[in-house]
């Protein structure tokens, strides 16, 4: 284990075993679809949607949204850095998070492709820190519930580190404070 990590809360095997799930109920319930867009929020979801499509049995495609955000004078401000570069009209779109806290980021990515014409926009999470919400948002795939702990790993950084750690864990205080 990392030496900067407390605690591990989701192994590399749990995670391989929620996404194994996720990816049979997510087949399922598109199995009417001739294809599902993925489309991964960069950079934390490449590791959660790299494990997940390939549990799906529907066929996918997979495209990438950059958003980042500052926390303005009143509220957080969300900008896009890299968008889409395909036509999402009329395409079924899974988006692909690595968590869901304030909520911000998703409901402001899921208003703009449902505005864009897409047919149905749905959000596959690997983790929902639930008590970070500050709007009310849900996903309609979840996998792990989150403690409000700082995490990190399997995507999640702290100043851009610790993405590649096979695991999520609870970063040690003194690394932050
Ligand atoms: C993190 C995370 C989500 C978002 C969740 O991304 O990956 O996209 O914040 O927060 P919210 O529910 O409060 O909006 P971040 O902006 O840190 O970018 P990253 O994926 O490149 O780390």
């Amino acid at each position: 284990m990392n030496s900067d990590i407390k605690e591990i809360l989701f192994t590399e095997e749990m995670i391989r075993e929620m996404s194994q799930k996720m990816g049979q109920q997510i087949s399922y319930d598109y199995k009417d679809c001739d294809s599902i867009l993925l489309v991964g929020l960069l950079k934390g979801s490449v590791p959660f949607l790299a494990e997940l499509m390939k549990h799906i049995t529907v066929p996918v495609t997979i495209n990438f949204i950059k958003v980042s955000s500052y926390v303005g004078s009143e509220s957080k401000v969300l900008q896009m850095k890299q968008d889409l570069d395909e036509d999402v009209e009329g395409r079924h779109i899974l988006i692909v998070e690595d968590i869901l806290d304030t909520g911000r980021t998703l409901k402001t990515v899921k208003e703009l492709l449902v505005h864009r014409g897409a047919a149905s926009v749905k959000v596959a999470t690997m983790l929902d820190k639930v008590e970070g919400r500050v709007i009310p948002f849900e996903a309609e795939y979840v996998g792990f519930e989150c403690p409000n702990a700082f995490v990190v790993g399997y995507g999640l950084d702290y100043n851009e580190r610790y993405r590649e750690l096979p695991y999520v864990g609870v970063l040690k205080e003194e690394v932050y404070m």
